[in-house]
Order: structure tokens, then sequence, then C-alpha cells
């Protein structure tokens, strides 16, 4: 059931971390691969061998025993990972958790990742109702983060009551229902497509040490992505110069100038569904780029620029199934300038914001944004999180290409 899935499993210290050993072992039998996290206390009450043992892998305790120096293990495992699962979880990490802290291995390597959490709390009854726990959990909650919650029933310390880890074999199971969601997505309304989703500004060098780029943070083609995965979508991004983070778990594929950006959309559009330039692209590039730093001489310096190729027009083209959004950044007269490039590149619908609005555009994590098919606009999106942007321009998209038109 879990054949492939990657599972880093975080052990703190409770009585409870006992069945840490149980549980990892049931995980690696259905299939999982298995890394482990264990805090200082943990190893109190559970050795680092036994869980090396049973997850046949390095057991991590300590922020600063880098065991491969080519990476960065807090950062390393952080992205590895499918799902986070923690158990069990104490009070404790889940105070930290809740409040950002990172003071060790699991802390920091919890605030890195960007993978679902799991946690599987276990503590004394009178602990787990403590309102700063309850608290805790809630604003966890609301984050996302998933909860496998403690059974009731008599507890180590000699209490009954909630606070018990969960059976290692019911916490396995919820990890599979937690998959079998993930992948059943075949009702998801992009299951089976392929997405593909430009993002970030291109570089175009003008010599080793200098370019001509935009401002664009990526944050836009970010946000299309993961919009595009929750609906079932297979993605890849292509991604210039970005700084934003991409999300964790989408295939990436970096570019610099819009010579590579082409290449690689034209790499992967025969085999997409849907195509949307989110990228800021640059319309012209130096003519020359020297392979020497270029030196002070005179009061002016004249660049050459050459027009690139227009990537989007060239897909255009090309297009046969392929569903192709663009984007257009305008200033002014933002719907006559849009509508021709939606004609002029083909598109089937295209995304104008005008960046000059404030929270529209470029860095922001918010855009408003008009949306227009060949025969006017379709939507009109008031200011909205580039998140919230996202969803509404793939569900529309998800429509369209079911025939369900909107
Ligand atoms: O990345 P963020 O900081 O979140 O900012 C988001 C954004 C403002 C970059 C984004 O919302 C946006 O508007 N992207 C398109 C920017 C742009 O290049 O617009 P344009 O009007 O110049 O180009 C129109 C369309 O043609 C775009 O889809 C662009 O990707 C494409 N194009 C342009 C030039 C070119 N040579 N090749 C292209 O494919």
């Amino acid at each position: 059931m879990l054949t492939g899935k990657k599972i880093l499993l975080g052990v703190t210290g409770g009585i409870a971390a006992f069945k840490a050993a149980s549980l990892c072992s049931k995980l690696v039998q259905q299939g999982a691969e298995v890394r482990v996290i264990m805090t200082e206390s943990a190893t109190k009450f559970i050795s680092e061998l036994t869980l090396q043992s049973l997850s046949r892998g390095p057991v991590y305790t300590d922020t600063f025993d880098e065991k491969n120096p080519a990476v960065i293990a807090h950062i390393n495992l952080a992205d590895w990972a499918d799902l986070v699962l923690i158990a069990p979880a104490t009070a404790n990490i889940i105070g930290k958790m809740a409040a950002g802290l990172a003071d060790d291995m699991l802390s920091t390597t919890l605030l890195a990742t960007q993978a679902p959490i799991m946690v599987a709390p276990a503590m004394n009854v009178h602990m787990y109702q403590h309102p700063a726990v309850m608290r805790n959990m809630n604003e966890l909650a609301e984050r996302g983060v998933m909860f496998v919650e403690p059974g009731e029933g008599l507890l180590a310390c000699g209490y009954v009551g909630k606070g018990r880890l969960e059976e290692p074999e019911e916490i396995v199971k919820v990890v599979e229902r937690y998959f079998e969601r993930l992948a059943g997505s075949a009702s998801l309304p992009l299951y089976g497509k392929k997405v593909v989703v430009t993002a970030g500004g291109t570089i175009e060098r003008i010599d080793p040490v200098r370019y001509i780029t935009n401002d664009s943070s990526g944050k836009m083609g970010f946000a299309l992505a993961e919009a595009a995965r929750e609906l079932g979508a297979e993605v890849l991004l292509i991604a210039g110069n970005t700084q934003s983070p991409p999300p964790a778990g989408i295939p990436l594929e970096r570019v610099q100038s819009a010579q590579d950006m082409y290449e690689a959309a034209l790499g992967h559009f025969g085999s997409s569904d849907i195509v949307i330039k989110a990228a800021a692209v640059a319309d012209y590039r130096p003519a020359v780029q020297s392979d020497r730093k270029i030196k002070k001489t005179g009061e002016t310096l004249t660049l050459d620029l050459v027009k690139n190729i227009d990537i989007l027009e060239q897909l255009g083209r090309l297009k046969t199934k392929q569903f192709l959004i663009g984007f257009a950044a305008e200033t002014n007269d933002v719907e006559k300038y849009a509508l021709d490039k939606l004609r002029r590149k083909n598109c089937d619908l295209i995304v104008a914001n005008d960046v000059t609005s404030e929270g529209a555009g470029f860095g922001t994590d918010t855009n408003i944004v008009n949306i227009y098919d060949a025969e006017g606009l379709v939507q009109s999106l008031p200011l909205l999180s580039k998140r919230q942007t996202a969803r509404q321009i793939l569900g529309l998209a998800a429509d369209r290409i079911a025939g369900d038109r909107v």
C-alpha cells in the first residue's frame, strides 16, 4: 500500500516512543521508505539503533551532526519526504510547531518542510486537555496539519483518559488512507491531465556578471502549479529567475533565457493538456553576449537588443489538443492589449493583470485579474491571494476542458 512513499518519522520523548519501533517496522513492511528523526528526549526511551535497524537507514538526532557533507541534512530530509509523521508527538513538539520554534533537528526540519504533516499526540490526559495544548493543536489543524487522535484508556502515568498513542497498526491505516485519498483522485477534474506552468522571469545575459531580467517572483506561476496539483493534474514547472520558493513535490525545470524556456516548453508541449504561461519573458536580449566582463569606458554604453522568440505565440501555432492560457501584464489599455495577445498567440484564455494596481502583478502575494476568451471577458476576479486566483483560473480551465462552458 505504501510502496515507494517517503515517510519521515519524527519520534519525540514520551513513554509511547517505544511504539515507534512497531510503527516504523509496519511502515517499512508496507513498502514505505522511512527515515527517522528522534528528539534527544526520545533517545532516553528508545535507542537510535532500534530505529536505525528497523528503518534500514540513518537516524537523525542532532542538527549539527551532518552525515553527508554534500547536503544539509534537515533541508534534505524536509525536501525528501512525501509525508512527515510525528509519532508519538509530545505537548512540547506540538507547542514548538505552533510557535514556529526550531531548536533541534526535528523542529528545524518541520519548519523547513513543505510536505504534509501528520501528528499522533501522546501524553497525560490533563496535559492533552490543557487549554494551551488544545489551542496549539487547533492552530496546527487550521494550518493543515493532520492529527491521529490519541486513544482513551489506562495511561502509563496511571490516569485513565484520552492521551494514549493510537496503536501503530491504526496509525499505518490512517497513513494508507491519506495516500489513497491522494492517489484515488480519479474524480478530481484534472486527473490524468498534464499541466505545464512557466513561472518567474527570464535572464538575458549581457556578460558573465550582468543580465537583464524583470521583477517576476514566480509566485503566480507557483500558485498555478499548486492549484493544478490540487485538481489532480500531473504538473511540471518550468521556472526562470524567482525569488519565492517553488512548491515542494512538483517537478521543476530551471531555465535562464527565453530561448531556454522555449526549448523546455517545446519539449513538453506534445504531451501536455494545459500550458499556462505565467512567466515574464524578456521580449529582447542583448545582440551580443560578451564572454568577458564589459569594461567601463565612455560616458554612455549602448546595448543592441534583438527580439526573443515569442514562446506563447510559437506554442499557439503548434497547438493541437492543448489548452493554452497566456498572461498579459499591462499598465494601460489592459483589455485591448490582452485581447490582442489572446488572438495573436492563439490562446484559449488570457489572464490580464494591471500591474500598476496595488496588490496586483509582480512580487505580491495577491493579484487582481480579468480572464478573457476570444469572445471577451469571461471572469473578473477581485483582489485575491495568488493561490485563490490560481484556483479560479484552473477551475475555469477544467470546466472548459470538460466541455462545461463557463
Ligand atoms: O511572478 P510574480 O511576481 O507572481 O508576478 C506575476 C506576473 C505579473 C509575472 C504574472 O501575473 C504575469 O502577468 N505574467 C506574464 C508577464 C508577461 O510577460 O506578460 P506579457 O504581456 O509581456 O506577455 C504575454 C504572454 O506572452 C505571457 O504569457 C508571456 O509568458 C508570453 N511571452 C511573452 C514574451 C515572449 N517572448 N514569450 C512569451 O511566451
